[in-house]
Parts: C-alpha cells; sequence; structure tokens
C-alpha cells in the first residue's frame, strides 16, 4: 500500500500533495457535482479529437492487469514519447492508443489499440532531482496502424515559438482511488518565457533550465494533476497542431502553472534516437 502510494506521488509530483488534498475534500463531499479530479478545470475531449494521445500503462501484480501511470504522445509507426519519471525499469509497460473512456475495458471501446514496448530510450541528462530533461522515447516492438482515431503527432519545428499562444494539454490525469474518472480531459493554457516562469524552481531541487517549457492558465485555476505526466502539450502553426512540451511537474497549488519537458529542445533526442525512414 504505502509503495504504490509513493509510486503515485512520483507522477506530476509537486502537485500530488495538493491534489490529494483535493481529493480528500472530493471524497468527503458527496454532491460533490462537477468537481474532477482529472486535468484541473478541463473539459471533456471529444472521441478521436486527440488521436496522437496515449496511455502509457503499467502492470500491476496484484490485480494482474495494466492501469494507467501516465500520459503519452505517438510520433510515428514505432514511437511514442513520454515523461522518463513515468518510468521504472522495474516494472512492466504497455502502450495503449485510440482510448477515449479510460475506465471502459478494452474489449468495450473498440477504437482501442495495445502494443508492447521494447525499447525505453532515456535522456543522458536525465536528472531525477531536478526532473531536467525529462522525456522518454519509447520504441514499440509492432508498428502503430494508424486511422482517423490513431494518429501521430508533427514534433515541433526548429523555428517554432510559441511563447504568448494559446495551446491545448489533454490527459486522464489522476486514476487512483476511489474517484471515477474516464473521459479524456483537457484545457488551454497559454506559453510563457522561460524568465517568467524559472521562480518555480528556484530553492527547490525541481529546476527550469533551458529545455523547459512553461504554461499558465488564462483566467481560472487550470492545468495538469497528478497522472498527466508525459500528456503532450499542443500548440498550432499555419500547418497545424505540434507537440511542444512533454507534461513534467509544476508549482503549487495545481492549476497555477505546468512545466514541461520542451520538445523543440529535445528534437535531436527524439529524432536521434528514431531511426528515419
Ligand atoms: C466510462 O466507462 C465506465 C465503465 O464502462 C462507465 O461506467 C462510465 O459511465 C463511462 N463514462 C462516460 C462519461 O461515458
Amino acid at each position: 500500500m504505502q509503495k504504490s502510494m509513493s509510486e503515485i506521488l512520483l507522477l506530476k509530483l509537486k502537485n500530488t500533495i495538493h491534489f490529494l488534498f483535493l481529493l480528500c475534500l472530493v471524497i468527503g463531499k458527496t454532491n460533490s457535482g462537477n468537481v474532477k479530479p482529472q486535468i484541473v478545470n478541463g473539459e471533456d475531449a471529444h472521441p478521436g479529437e486527440f488521436p496522437w494521445m496515449v496511455s502509457f500503462q503499467r502492470y500491476n501484480e496484484r490485480l494482474d492487469r495494466y492501469g494507467p501511470t501516465c500520459g503519452g504522445a505517438i510520433v510515428d509507426h514505432r514511437h511514442i514519447i513520454t515523461a522518463t519519471h513515468c518510468y521504472n525499469p522495474e516494472a512492466k509497460y504497455r502502450v495503449l492508443v485510440g482510448a477515449h473512456n479510460i475506465s471502459k475495458s478494452d474489449s468495450d471501446e473498440p477504437s482501442r489499440q495495445c502494443y508492447e514496448p521494447c525499447r525505453f530510450h532515456i535522456h543522458p541528462n536525465w536528472n531525477k532531482e531536478s526532473l531536467t530533461n525529462d522525456i522518454l522515447m519509447v520504441t514499440l516492438k509492432h508498428p502503430i496502424d494508424f486511422n482517423d482515431k490513431v494518429q501521430p503527432i508533427r514534433l515541433a519545428p526548429s523555428d517554432s515559438d510559441p511563447v504568448g499562444q494559446t495551446c491545448v494539454v489533454s490527459g486522464w490525469g489522476w486514476l487512483g482511488g476511489t474517484i471515477e474518472t474516464s473521459i479524456l480531459q483537457k484545457c488551454n493554457l497559454k506559453v510563457i518565457s522561460l524568465e517568467e516562469c524559472s521562480p518555480w524552481g528556484e530553492g527547490d531541487p525541481l529546476t527550469i533550465n533551458e529545455f523547459s517549457v512553461c504554461t499558465l492558465p488564462e483566467q481560472t485555476e487550470k492545468g495538469t494533476a497528478a497522472g498527466d505526466s508525459g500528456s503532450p502539450l499542443i500548440c498550432y502553426d499555419k500547418e497545424g497542431p505540434y507537440a511542444t512540451g512533454v507534461v513534467s511537474w509544476g508549482p503549487e497549488p495545481p492549476g497555477t502553472g505546468d512545466v514541461y519537458a520542451g520538445v523543440k529542445a529535445h528534437l535531436d533526442f527524439i529524432l536521434c534516437n528514431k531511426p528515419q525512414g
């Protein structure tokens, strides 16, 4: 019990304590109405709206099944990206794509496909204290079958600069405890400059570096929560959507800011671990 709890706490590290507090409030209240312990103040995504979305699932020996651990994004037929802090080399994982209501069983959601990972590429400068370079590339044993609900996401172009833009993050968020969470959540967030968010990492082992991307909610408190780690932050340019960041951590309380491993800053890592063609 203690162990699985501390493992869960690793997800979206800084927000978690506060999140558990919120969760307690939710559990403590019957009639809690619209309170959703997923992405803070997000809304339901439409089925197939984020076809690149991955549920990175860890095998639970006691329950003899896989359970959602983190989000991720499809890069191409054989590769997905997620956050390194989601990964424990001793555990077994699967990659689920095409999911919408994560509480359903695989057979009840026909758009789902499951893939077996065969290699985990950890960033050479990954630091688990500061959570810098929190990006993991996963190679799959078999190629993903693309369709209208399952598609790759373009990586951030090397000349992209989304600072000031409104982008969107999606995730299944917290899925522990007794709360019924299910539908993929989304929320819009504004990308801010590293100067603006660097104080979030000060005096703390958690660090903003030049490979980070940060967002702020536009008005009300919004953002990612425990379990959204690894999910992609998506921005838009003339050619459409592209992945700009991988959810890593955020300041407290939840919904007051988010920090991502930047995709553009990690293009060499992503592309060089990914054979071309
Ligand atoms: C999601 O799936 C679960 C399990 O089948 C079901 O109980 C729940 O009502 C579904 N949620 C929605 C919003 O459809």
